[in-house]
């Protein structure tokens, strides 16, 4: 599926932006908390009858209990007539209390007020610790492009029914001057052999411009693309560089059992785990 990103989108913009994209057919969006833009993006998108778009919304839970947790969440679907978050994702792992926002996360659904929840910007290490306790997320949205493929993480989540999101897949616009990349792709596009790609690892892209027509360009190719067209020889461009990295995410950094330890601390720190 191809979803929207709003981040890049100017706040005078988003609606004009968002109009088009709806005439082309786009039916899903990207925001988050941390854009400072959702509430544009959610009144825009209140023109439309509720159950015809879908908005994929991440929120920051670091530190937070699951009653904060909850009780955010439903105020900003009260505030913004929202009625229910289709998917809500943690933004980022760090100094996230699992035991509480995930459960907050299940509570939210068990209520109606998300359809599917997850994570975004979490390791193989992360989802496996997590799984190990019981933590399975329904959706990750993680940077994936052809500098960063993340096969182990890929194949996990296939493995596991876990619905990957694609952000950055365009490495924030680097594939686009990369002369390898470019003369792999041949005489086919590259967004063309990129959606591909993307469509062989059933990765649904968060796809980003600021430019109308290049919106309706990528929108056309993307329904154009079938895993035939995927780059040739993807392999050979992976440099596990990740472009989207803040010193707030320094998880990333962490080992598949520090993160599992991380998971059994907050469990036996709310009792429901014995030492
Ligand atoms: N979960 C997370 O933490 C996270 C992190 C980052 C991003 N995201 C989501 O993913 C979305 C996309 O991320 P992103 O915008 O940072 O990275 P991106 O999709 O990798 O790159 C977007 C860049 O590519 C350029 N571009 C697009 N099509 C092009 C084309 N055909 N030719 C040349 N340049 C082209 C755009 O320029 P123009 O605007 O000039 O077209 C823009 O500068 C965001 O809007 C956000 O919703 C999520």
């Amino acid at each position: 599926m191809f979803i929207l990103g709003t981040e890049h989108i100017p706040t005078p913009n988003m609606l004009a932006h968002l109009s088009g994209a709806w005439a082309l057919g786009c039916r899903s969006f990207d925001t988050a908390l941390l854009y400072r833009n959702h509430e544009t993006v959610f009144s825009t998108l209140r023109r439309y009858p509720r159950h015809s778009y879908e908005v994929t919304f991440k929120i920051p839970t670091a530190f937070q209990d699951r009653a904060r947790v909850e009780d955010g969440v439903r105020s900003i679907i009260a505030t913004n007539k929202l009625e229910y978050i289709d998917t809500l994702l943690v933004h980022s792992p760090k100094h996230v209390l699992h035991t509480e926002a995930l459960d907050a996360f299940q509570r939210l659904s068990a209520a109606g007020y998300i359809r599917k929840y997850g994570l975004s910007n979490y390791t193989l290490g992360h989802l496996k610790a997590l799984g190990a306790f019981g933590y399975q997320p329904q959706v990750v949205q993680n940077e994936i492009n052809p500098f960063l493929q993340d096969v182990p993480f890929v194949n996990y989540c296939k493995a596991q029914r876990i619905e990957v999101q694609a952000h950055s897949i365009f490495a924030t616009g680097k594939v686009f001057t990369d002369d390898a990349l470019l003369a792999t792709a041949g005489p086919q596009s590259l967004t063309l052999a990129l959606f591909g790609w993307l469509k062989k690892i059933a990765a649904n892209p968060i796809v980003s411009t600021t430019q109308p027509t290049r919106l309706s360009n990528l929108w056309e190719t993307w329904h154009l693309a079938s895993e035939a067209d995927a780059l040739n020889n993807i392999e050979s461009f992976e440099r596990n560089t990740r472009q989207c990295r803040s010193p707030e995410w320094d998880e990333f950094d962490l080992l598949p059992q520090d993160a599992y330890q991380h998971v059994l601390r907050q469990l036996q720190k709310t009792g429901r785990c014995q030492p």
